[in-house]
């Protein structure tokens, strides 16, 4: 079997150990593993990219009017026990040094995307922070036409199986490229990109998604990869926070990410002592800053000398009114005069290195993803790997994500237990 592993939306800590246990465990199992580089961006644009002039925009749509093919053929696959990407680093510019550019995100993609690694290629990478092999939010994997282009891309590249590691998003992504597969091969054969030979050998794509957010906010799994280093990473902060303030006897505001999902707020709270946090899931009734001040001057009466508000991104009140930190600082500095400053941690917390279990979680999840690959078949729904109560499970893909879309359905409707309840991990056998 060949295998494609690619990591996709925003980052999280543990992607790259993700990465490197489905490749060990990928050439373990007699499979070829390969990498694809800047997630689904770099499956759309594959390894042969078709440029209308040297350093012109290059045009990755299939259906657009292909002038010049730059064929990409720098690499020689070899045994698997050696570090097949000795000469292609990731990074600016250096896998392809005559190829065509195009600037994305800030960034110059070149070149190959789909690269076949080995066994040392992916040596130490449970305990780098990030994701070495690229990840961006990709546009054109959102168009029929760029889903198009991946299968074809695939296809070219014998890959038969894929490995996705993202957030909700990524995963939806995932989720709708299964369902459409059929389709696209018989469009790619029909317009003559594909021969019958590969339409009958690739009719089925054996898709498997890891949850990887620092947000918590996937159903049907407890813990997504990278969200309890973002927890730890908070915790710290708040720990450095509360001796500033305490010195000053200080109010603090602290902005959390999460996006929609008040877990690491919440959690974070509770391990760094916060005095109020505001979440999206639980908004207060309008006006909560009566509620607010009543609680933190309790605290003050009491004898605390620092106080610590965390905000959690998404925040909302009772009217769907978003809270903001820089609001939240006005009113504890106007009605109880307490000297306040907000900070936001912002990708501080996404960033650095993984803590144990962001290495231990997307190992073990890593493995069980190849193991499901190869058990499965036509009849075998696409998995997504989990947690659930300290095991990993898997769980069907499509009922992940559409438990996951009902939840943002529920928190619009403000039925918040609902939410909740479809949030946790409570899943069908
Ligand atoms: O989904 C992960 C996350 O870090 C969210 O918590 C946050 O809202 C968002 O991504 C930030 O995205 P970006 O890095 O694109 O600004």
């Amino acid at each position: 079997m060949r295998i494609a592993v690619l990591t996709s939306g925003g980052d999280s800590a543990g992607m790259n150990a993700a990465v490197r246990a489905v490749v060990k465990t990928g050439i373990l199992k007699g499979c070829e593993v390969y990498v694809v580089r800047e997630g689904y961006e770099g499956l759309v644009r594959g390894n042969t990219e078709w440029a209308e002039a040297e350093g012109q925009r290059v045009n990755t749509s299939a259906t657009e009017s292909v002038k010049q093919e730059v064929e990409i053929n720098q690499y020689q696959a070899g045994s698997d026990n050696v570090n097949l990407l000795e000469n292609l680093r990731f990074g600016d510019g250096e896998l392809l040094k005559d190829g065509t550019s195009e600037f994305v995100g800030g960034r110059t993609l070149k070149g190959r995307y789909i690269v076949r690694v080995g066994w040392d290629d992916v040596r130490g990478w449970f305990s780098q922070g990030g994701t070495l092999i690229g990840t961006a939010r990709s546009m054109t994997f959102k168009t029929v036409e760029g889903r198009r282009a991946a299968a074809h891309n695939l296809v070219k590249e014998g890959i038969d199986a894929l490995v996705v590691c993202g957030g909700d998003g990524s995963l939806t992504g995932a989720d709708v490229f299964r369902r459409e597969w059929p389709d696209l091969l018989s469009n790619l054969y029909e317009t003559s990109l594909i021969t019958e030979e590969q339409l009958k050998k690739h009719g089925h794509l054996k898709i498997v998604g890891l949850v990887g957010s620092i947000d918590n906010d996937m159903s049907m799994t407890d813990l997504t990869i990278g969200a309890p280093t973002a927890l730890h990473r908070i915790c710290e902060a708040i720990d450095n926070i509360n001796s500033t303030a305490y010195s000053h006897s200080r109010a603090f505001v602290v902005e959390v990410m999460g996006r929609d999902c008040g877990w690491l707020a919440v959690l974070a709270g509770v391990a760094g002592g916060a005095d109020f946090v505001f979440i999206p899931e639980r908004p207060p009734q309008v006006p909560w800053e009566d509620a607010m001040c009543a609680e933190i001057h309790r605290h003050r009466e009491v004898g605390k000398r620092k106080t610590i508000v965390l905000v959690a991104e998404g925040a909302q009140d009772a009217d769907l009114n978003p809270i903001k930190a820089e609001y939240v600082k006005q009113v504890l500095s106007e009605r109880l005069g307490l000297d306040t400053r907000v900070t936001t941690l912002g990708h501080t917390q996404r960033g650095g290195r993984p803590c144990a279990l962001d290495r231990i979680l997307p190992t073990l999840q890593g493995v069980e993803a190849v193991n499901a690959l190869l058990e499965s078949d036509e009849s075998t729904p696409s998995y997504m790997i989990g947690l659930h109560e300290n095991k990993i499970v898997r769980v069907p893909l499509m009922e992940a994500v559409e438990q996951t879309r009902a939840v943002t359905r529920a928190v619009k409707a403000k039925d918040y237990d609902k939410a909740l309840e479809l949030r946790g991990s409570e899943f069908k056998e």
